[in-house]
């Protein structure tokens, strides 16, 4: 036997027993460059060919090519095993490696609470309405029926931007709204009824931050204005809210209250969804949680906005979110919600 046959001979053997060790797609790149890559080992001996007496040549010829097509072979067969068991078929890229994971973000608490009570009023045919948080004095305050000497107009208690003297009760000054209701006023001012909107969003008032109160807030507006609106319609979907955000076992009742854009108003309660109505530490021993303040459309408001209150009549209500919170999670300070503590917000 030719001296390069038998060379080809052990080359080819010497593949096979390396293939068989192979166990991952980089390192069979690596022996496929070896043997069959332009400066590998089967190149080399081919190029040997030419050397070869030409009586010797059809036999060595012969036997090149089924060693070629042997390593060939057993490369292709190599490549699809390991690519069955899980290796990749890019080399050096191992998809069994598990990768690394990009944190999700997830919603925070009040942001949870607002998108579940925002969907629970479209689904009674509410549309969401938007109004700014920079607010002017007459639609936070005048146009809302507050009188002038109402304690809550005081720079005490609501933040004014350009405070100078007594500018605060002038209908045009600054402010950053201290409620949800102004934006009642902004959309009976461009809408003519029936309408039936919600309004959720930011409220600022300059309270000392504690356990249970912060600078800045979250509200819920509810505003329906039609002809022959009752109290009763009122009490129905509040009642209907509460079951869907709290439980069907909840009961909602209605005490009698003062604000001044509605007449009457009222309170309106749910029972208290940690005691069932027991009474217990949350509810004060009440058994029942004020959920919003409440009431039928003061007519002094219609006539603010030019709606005539011989023909309309509406309710309008309007709910914190953070107690809400509070009592969903089992939170104890509100101040948790605002510190971007990771630790704490990762929890929900
Ligand atoms: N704006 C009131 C507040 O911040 C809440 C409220 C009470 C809104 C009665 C209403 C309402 O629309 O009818 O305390």
């Amino acid at each position: 036997m030719n001296e390069l046959q038998k060379e080809l001979l052990e080359t080819a053997e010497l593949a096979e027993n390396e293939l068989a060790q192979t166990q991952d797609l980089s390192a069979l790149e690596t022996l496929r460059v070896h043997y069959l890559g332009r400066k590998g080992r089967l190149p080399a001996l081919s190029a040997k060919l030419g050397k070869v007496p030409a009586a010797e040549k059809p036999a060595v010829g012969k036997t090149l090519n089924q060693v070629k097509n042997k390593i060939q072979g057993l490369f292709e067969q190599k490549t699809a095993e390991l690519q069955e068991s899980g290796c990749t078929t890019a080399p050096g890229l191992d998809l069994s490696l598990p990768g690394r994971r990009r944190g999700l973000g997830r919603k925070h608490p009040i942001t949870r609470v607002m998108d579940e009570a925002v969907a629970i009023f479209r689904r009674m045919g509410f549309i969401v309405a938007d109004g700014p948080d920079i607010e002017d004095v007459w639609h936070n305050f005048d146009a809302l029926n507050s009188p002038p000497e109402h304690p809550s107009r005081t720079p005490e208690d609501t933040f004014y931007f350009n405070l100078q003297g007594d500018n605060w009760l002038n209908p045009e000054t600054k402010l950053l709204r201290t409620q949800t209701s102004p934006v009642q006023i902004r959309v009976m001012q461009s809408q003519k009824p029936p309408l039936r909107i919600i309004c959720p969003g930011r409220c600022y008032r300059p309270d000392t931050p504690d356990a249970t109160h912060g600078m800045s807030f979250h509200q819920i507006e509810g505003l329906y204005v039609d002809k022959n609106v009752s109290l009763a319609d009122l009490k129905g979907v509040l009642a209907h809210y509460a079951k869907e955000m709290f439980g069907n076992q909840v009961e909602v009742r209605l005490r009698p209250h003062y604000f001044p854009f509605t007449e009457p108003s009222v309170e309106c309660d749910a029972s208290c969804i940690i005691c069932a109505g027991q009474g217990c530490r949350v509810c004060k021993g009440s058994g029942w949680l004020e959920i919003a303040g409440a009431g039928m459309v003061n007519p002094a408001v219609f006539e603010n906005v030019g709606y005539d209150p011989e023909e309309y009549s509406g309710y309008a209500f309007g709910m914190g979110l953070e107690r809400i919170a509070m009592i969903r999670y089992a939170i104890n300070d509100l101040r948790l919600l605002y510190e971007n503590d990771l630790r704490f917000l990762h929890q929900f």
